[in-house]
């Protein structure tokens, strides 16, 4: 089973403040996407790593990967619109021999290798889809944002918070992908879902949290500090 990570990384990051597209902004003194790239290349089961870049930035992230050592083989394509729209184009530009994909955000730095392991493992050992998860902190509600009240409170133990990477058998991927259409999802994993087709849990990690606010940026900071501070490189 030959195995692919994709990376969509061709987000602004509207939510981060105005300034580079989010991936390509440092942390750790090294920008997201490259940290994503080389814990990926760094798992166990990854041969190959597609990126989805920001449509202006192909050259710029080609340029940014041959300068950082990534040991597996890495590929870039434009982005698109939209997170689907650019993991569709990255899938599309697979190695006819994968059959295995997993899907990682850029904005999600300090993913620990390990998580990426047992994903994949998880793929290789027969799910067709599988999502890292949490339990959640907060108490989540549905809300009518029109009028503003509470619709529903769902009860919390059965919540989860889902990260990244997701794994794929590749043709349910792109089954998932192909029959959405013009329907949006926010995860890979619900287009799977929508097909009726079983996606697997396994625990996540508090350190695949989403780069998606400054403060989220801040604690990225902390931790990528504390992992030089430790000798992690
Ligand atoms: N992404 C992408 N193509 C898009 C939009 C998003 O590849 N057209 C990627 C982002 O680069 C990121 C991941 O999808 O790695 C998760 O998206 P998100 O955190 O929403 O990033 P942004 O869209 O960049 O941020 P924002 O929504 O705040 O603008
Ligand atoms: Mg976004």
């Amino acid at each position: 089973m030959r195995t692919a990570a994709v990376v969509p990384a061709a987000g602004r990051g509207e939510r981060l403040g105005p300034g580079t597209p989010k991936a390509l902004r440092e942390v750790g003194g090294v920008p997201m996407l490259v940290h994503a790239v080389r814990t990926l290349a760094r798992a166990r089961f990854v041969d190959v790593v597609v990126v989805a870049a920001p449509p202006g930035e192909v050259a710029a992230v080609a340029a940014l990967l041959a300068d950082h050592e990534v040991p597996a083989e890495v590929r870039i394509v434009a982005g698109g619109a939209s997170r689907q729209e650019s993991v569709l184009l990255a899938v599309a530009s697979l190695p006819p021999d994968v059959t295995a994909v997993l899907v990682h955000d850029a904005a999600r730095p300090l993913v620990p290798v390990e998580l990426v392991d047992a994903v994949a493992t998880a793929v290789r050992e027969g799910a067709e889809a599988v999502v890292p998860a949490l339990p959640v902190a907060d108490t989540v509600k549905v809300v009518d944002p029109d009028a503003g009240f509470v619709v529903a409170t769902p009860d919390r133990a059965t919540l989860r918070a889902i990260q990244t990477p997701q794994g794929f058998r590749r043709e349910v991927l792109e089954a998932a992908h192909a029959a959405a259409g013009a329907a949006v999802a926010t995860d890979d994993a619900g287009l799977v879902e929508a097909l009726g087709i079983k996606v697997s849990v396994v625990p996540g990690s508090e350190e695949a949290f989403k780069v998606t606010r400054p403060i989220d940026l801040m604690l990225a900071e902390a931790l990528f500090a504390r992992r030089y501070a430790d000798g992690v490189r």
